[in-house]
């Protein structure tokens, strides 16, 4: 049994909690759960980077991961179990070209494996960078091995040939769709598809100017479709702007779209895209002048709904310097197949001799529509595909790719705001709560390696959690998704990591478990856990839109410990709270305890410097968390400290200093040496004039502390909370240190108190603390 369990008493105090009008433009997590090995699977291989390229073969439980020159195929389940690799690496000839043509031969000139897709006979299309000289292959998993065909397909079009640029693919019905830049230089995006016929966009900077492509998906469109439609193949992207009227370049972001049937036209856009649209998407996020870039898209389709019910979740960040915000909109398809399908267009118009300004265009549209995919309509006037289309359509989408409407989000506003980690990737999952909604979970990767788990309720923004999955902090370059294995999966350049889409048993108590409004998870009371809801026969207790902890029964009081400590010693009593969103707050002997410099309140407890006999009594920590239903209090410890007279027990009350009796002797005489050479720094500055006590007190403080450490005695020590707590419930020390986890180790305890509020108060009575424990 965890030894917070039974601390986890609370009870709802009756005080009105008057409901905030403006959501604050960012939210917090409400829990931080630092790296620990057991937050994920993980897989790495010694020596092998960049990890960014994923296919699921639920068919095969497999996970096919593609790094740099390795492609690695790992049980689906436990990625951390490899059952087979292939390498892939370039030539020595290879490598010599691409240096000679001023390229990094230990970065740039390696094949970095960027397109993994399934084909219809079961096989994998495997393409990498190869050394600025991009190539595809065939690949199978046969008998439990990994085997490339070595048919060295050329990869132009299909695979970016800079492994630094971001690129975009899709594999449908054996037709690989792909938008990277064809040559060289990166001068020549495209949006390709690769069949018997190739279509490709045209080299036009009113097609495509200067993109960076985000991600690609596919539309069933043609399924019950009155108009006989096509299915379609969407492209998110950013771009610099051709319609602004701006003298700096501005970057928007936009989604294209294409008919799978196209086949470019007969004497226009021969073997060009027919088809090609564009609209800008918007993500307004308040206080923002510059529209904000795209990052990532999910497709979202319930399968129970028609196409035109799925939602196109996706991620965006500043594009100015000086802001730190990331955001997520929502889209309904049928919001942007609208657009495109009965939208204006935005027609160039010259002004002046050199200067196009893009507006709306007003006249005469002809028939067949623009842009539009072969429908009934069509065939009925003898159109029976692209290639029949006449000249005047064909020239005016030439023309004019861009819709004249900007997309705008559901509710015209983010669902999601955050201040610093940017986000990166996202996977959004639709669950269904206790209350019988469905709600959508978005899973968000950072640049910081952590994910974020957050949910929308009804309008109010709410953060679940942060898990670091990285160590060192590694950009998320890629999430999947398997809703066989109910697991996401994450690739960084470090390694993959895999992790389920709720850990319940994060929190210890109901009142936890019910203020984290995980629509995951509810508390069972037969047992007495944080339970995943889909696999419990018992009703829980959930309250997910509310966070209304008063559903939770009574729990046992808390079980107080006894403390003691010598008149002028000091003692830290420890009191983690699970929520950053949680105030904490102690008595003694049950009024309010005021902070002063001898009684420090720190983020996880509680400090008593210089102990008097009026610091005996009874400790306790509350914590108060605020939510819709109310504000939750409950008893997370419960001290009993005692002051303990004279000095004969001194070894019954503190245990491990009687195991290091010999040192303790030790330890005086380097506390006398340091004190001497102290002074004798002291003399020697104030000799020299200089004001010398800070640096000397730090110096001193540090070294004592890690001795003090050595012992395994001093609580207040940063390295001994942090192991304590792993080697309790790993998951558990998350909401014990949430905040520290961005320290680097060795700090001393001076640096956790300055990181409290009242930091400026804080200096020279906890160097004092230190000094004194350690004379103990
Ligand atoms: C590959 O990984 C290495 C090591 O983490 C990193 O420095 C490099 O930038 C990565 N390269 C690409 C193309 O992402
Ligand atoms: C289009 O298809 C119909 C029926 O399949 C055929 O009768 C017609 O001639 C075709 N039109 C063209 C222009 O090929
Ligand atoms: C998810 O699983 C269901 C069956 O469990 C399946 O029908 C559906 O196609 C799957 N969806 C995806 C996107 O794989």
């Amino acid at each position: 049994m965890h030894p917070l369990l039974p601390l986890c008493v609370f009870w709802l105090l009756p005080l009105a909690w008057t409901l905030e009008e403006d959501t604050p433009l960012d939210c917090v997590p409400r829990r931080s759960v630092p790296y620990h090995r057991d937050n994920a699977h993980l897989f790495h291989e010694e020596g092998v980077f960049n990890y960014s390229t994923m296919l699921l073969r639920e068919d095969l439980d497999l996970l096919l991961l593609g790094a740099r020159e390795a492609v690695y195929a790992l049980d689906l389940k436990d990625i951390s179990k490899k059952l087979a690799s292939v390498k892939w690496e370039v030539t020595q000839r290879q490598k010599d070209e691409c240096r000679n043509k001023g390229k990094n031969p230990e970065t740039e000139c390696k094949n970095y494996i960027r397109i993994l897709h399934q084909t219809e006979d079961n096989r994998m299309y495997v393409c990498g960078t190869n050394a600025f000289d991009p190539e595809c292959d065939y690949m199978s998993y046969t008998n439990g091995k990994l085997t490339l065909e070595k048919k060295a397909e050329d990869g132009k079009g299909k695979c970016p040939f800079d492994p630094f640029q971001r690129y975009a693919s899709i594999m449908v019905e054996n037709n690989l769709y792909s938008a990277t830049s064809m040559n060289f230089l990166g001068s020549e995006p495209v949006l390709m598809r690769s069949s018997p016929v190739s279509i490709r966009t045209e080299f036009k900077s009113s097609w495509l100017h200067e993109p960076n492509f985000v991600s690609m998906t596919q539309m069933p469109e043609s399924y019950m479709s009155e108009e006989g439609d096509d299915d379609k193949v969407y492209l998110f992207f950013s771009e610099t702007a051709v319609e602004c009227d701006c003298f700096n370049k501005l970057v928007v972001s936009r989604v294209a779209r294409v008919c799978k049937g196209d086949l470019g036209g007969q004497r226009t856009l021969q073997k060009k895209w027919t088809s090609f649209l564009k609209a800008r998407m918007d993500c307004p996020v308040l206080e923002s002048q510059l529209p904000y870039i795209i990052q990532d898209t999910y497709r979202l389709c319930d399968p129970q709904q028609p196409w035109k019910d799925c939602l196109f979740y996706a991620i965006f960040r500043s594009q100015s310097d000086t802001s730190d915000l990331s955001a997520v909109c929502a889209y309904r398809v049928s919001d942007i197949s609208k657009v495109f399908a009965e939208g204006k267009y935005k027609t160039p118009v010259p002004v002046e001799t050199s200067f196009v300004k893009w507006v709306m265009y007003s006249g005469d549209v002809p028939v067949p529509r623009p842009g539009a995919c072969i429908d009934n309509a069509a065939r009925k006037a003898g159109i029976n595909q692209t290639l029949d289309l006449p000249d005047r359509t064909l020239q005016f989408i030439k023309d004019r790719p861009l819709m004249d409407q900007a997309i705008q989000p559901i509710g015209e506003k983010p669902l999601l705001v955050r201040r610093g980690a940017t986000f990166t990737r996202i996977i959004v999952n639709q669950v269904q709560a206790a209350d019988g909604e469905k709600y959508s979970v978005m899973f968000i990767g950072t640049e910081e390696g952590t994910m974020l788990k957050a949910v929308n309720y009804n309008g109010e923004m709410f953060i679940i959690e942060e898990v670091q999955l990285f160590q060192p902090p590694e950009p998320i370059k890629i999430l999947k998704f398997s809703n066989v294995t109910g697991q996401l999966y994450a690739g960084s350049d470090y390694g993959a990591a895999q992790i389920p889409l709720a850990t319940c048993g994060r929190s210890l108590c109901c009142m936890d478990c019910v203020l984290a409004r995980d629509p995951y998870c509810g508390w069972d009371i037969v047992v007495q856990e944080c339970v995943l809801l889909s696999n419990s026969l018992r009703g829980l207790i959930q309250s997910v839109k509310e966070g209304n902890a008063s559903l939770c029964p009574g729990a046992d009081p808390v079980k107080p410990m006894n403390q003691s400590i010598w008149p002028g010693g000091n003692l830290k009593l420890r009191c983690p709270s699970p929520s950053n969103m949680a105030k904490t707050s102690w008595e003694q002997d049950g009024s309010p305890l005021t902070p002063s410099t001898r009684l420090q309140l720190l983020r996880d407890g509680l400090l008593i410097l210089n102990a008097t006999d009026s610091d005996t009594g009874r400790y306790s920590c509350l914590t108060a968390e605020h939510s819709k239903a109310g504000l939750f209090t409950t008893t997370v410890a419960e001290y009993q400290v005692r002051v303990a007279p004279g000095s004969g027990d001194r070894n019954a009350i503190l245990p491990w200093a009687q195991m290091d009796g010999p040192s303790v002797a030790g330890l005086q005489a380097v506390v006398v040496l340091l004190v001497v050479s102290l002074l004798a720094l002291l003399a020697w500055n104030f000799y020299k004039g200089h004001i010398p006590l800070p640096w000397n007190c730090a110096k001193k403080n540090k070294e004592q502390s890690q001795e003090n450490h050595e012992q395994g005695g001093l609580d207040a020590n940063q390295d001994a909370v942090r192991s304590a707590a792993a080697e309790d419930k790993p998951l558990v020390s998350g909401a014990n240190n949430g905040h520290s986890s961005n320290h680097t180790g060795g700090e001393v305890a001076f640096s956790a108190a300055e990181e409290e509020s009242d930091g400026q108060k804080v200096t020279l009575p906890s160097f004092q603390f230190i000094d004194d424990e350690s004379e103990i």
